[in-house]
């Protein structure tokens, strides 16, 4: 960018890009940061112009929007298909990108190379990671790389085999210090946030507490710097029972089941569509139509 194009963005009315600063400065400001998933054009138009924080293209579209039992089998594909979409619903929020299991597990070279992929080729200001002080090499060279990095320490999707099911950790001494140290490991490899997920709302404060970086909670309690949900959960379109952390804002399952029924009703009582959602022949073919049509000529 040149001076001439920094002068003219920072010169405009249009409110400007959220960035892992802001993200910093509102920590500071101790101003609540709001983050929500969306993983589509639509839902990332309505949630940035809802003045969203950030938007994270959450690896649990697997579940909400691919029906997978869970996040483990998406793929980089998928993942770099959604980010592309919501990329381009997507012009305040800041935009961080989930990493799918598997795609940053290996060498460290190809987990750098695939983190690269969602900056370069689908327009992510950030990849999030799952993983604690076993990450902070990873962390360290994606950032090294100008990928900045969102940790997630806590009950991690991603390792639900390895902790037996969906369960709040950090509850025993030994694992609050172990997600305290988690946290402070990720921050000192240059991670620019953590999520904290599925934790007491004790050690969520704790860790905020001594973070210089923002903590977004899910299901760890209200004193973090800021809160995310996934989009389908605030609309009831998950079709599953809700997890204790989550709360509902519309029932989108009974809004788009009571417009279908009409719809249905409709087309099926040959209501839908009328003559003005139909079009019309201009009323000279129309004339002409008639004239030469055997009906007409015999009259
Ligand atoms: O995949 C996801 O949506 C997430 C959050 C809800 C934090 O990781």
């Amino acid at each position: 960018m040149s001076v001439t194009q920094l002068r003219a963005s920072t010169a405009s009315s249009t409110p400007r890009r959220v960035t892992s600063d802001t993200l910093l400065q509102k920590k500071l400001a101790r101003q609540p940061i709001v983050a929500l998933t969306a993983y589509d054009y639509p839902t990332a138009r309505l949630v940035d112009a809802a003045g969203i924080d950030m938007v994270l293209v959450g690896d649990s579209l697997g579940m909400v929007v691919l029906g997978y039992e869970n996040t483990l089998p998406v793929t980089m594909d998928e993942m770099l298909h959604h980010t592309r979409a919501v990329t381009r619903g997507v012009s305040q929020a800041f935009l961080v990108a989930d990493m799918p299991y598997g795609s940053y597990h290996g060498p460290l070279r190809e987990a750098v190379r695939n983190g690269l992929r969602f900056v370069k080729e689908a327009g992510a200001q950030a990849v999030k990671i799952e993983g604690g002080s076993a990450r902070a090499k990873l962390v360290q060279r994606l950032t090294e790389a100008e990928v900045p990095v969102v940790g997630h320490i806590g009950l991690t999707p991603q390792s639900v085999h390895s902790m037996g099911g969906y369960r709040v950790q950090g509850t025993s001494v030994e694992a609050y210090e172990r997600l305290s140290a988690d946290a402070r490991a990720l921050e000192e490899a240059g991670a620019i946030a953590i999520v904290l997920e599925g934790i007491p709302r004790e050690l969520g404060a704790s860790i905020t507490q001594q973070s210089g970086i923002p903590t977004i909670g899910i299901g760890a309690g209200p004193e973090c710097d800021g809160q995310i949900l996934v989009f389908h959960d605030l609309f009831n379109l998950t079709f599953r029972a809700p997890a204790k952390f989550t709360r509902q804002y519309a029932d989108g399952a009974a809004f788009f089941a009571t417009a279908l029924s009409q719809y249905r009703d409709d087309v099926a009582g040959r209501i839908f569509p009328s003559d003005a959602e139909s079009y019309h022949l201009p009323r000279e073919v129309h004339a002409a139509l008639e004239a030469a049509s055997p009906r007409a000529r015999k009259a």
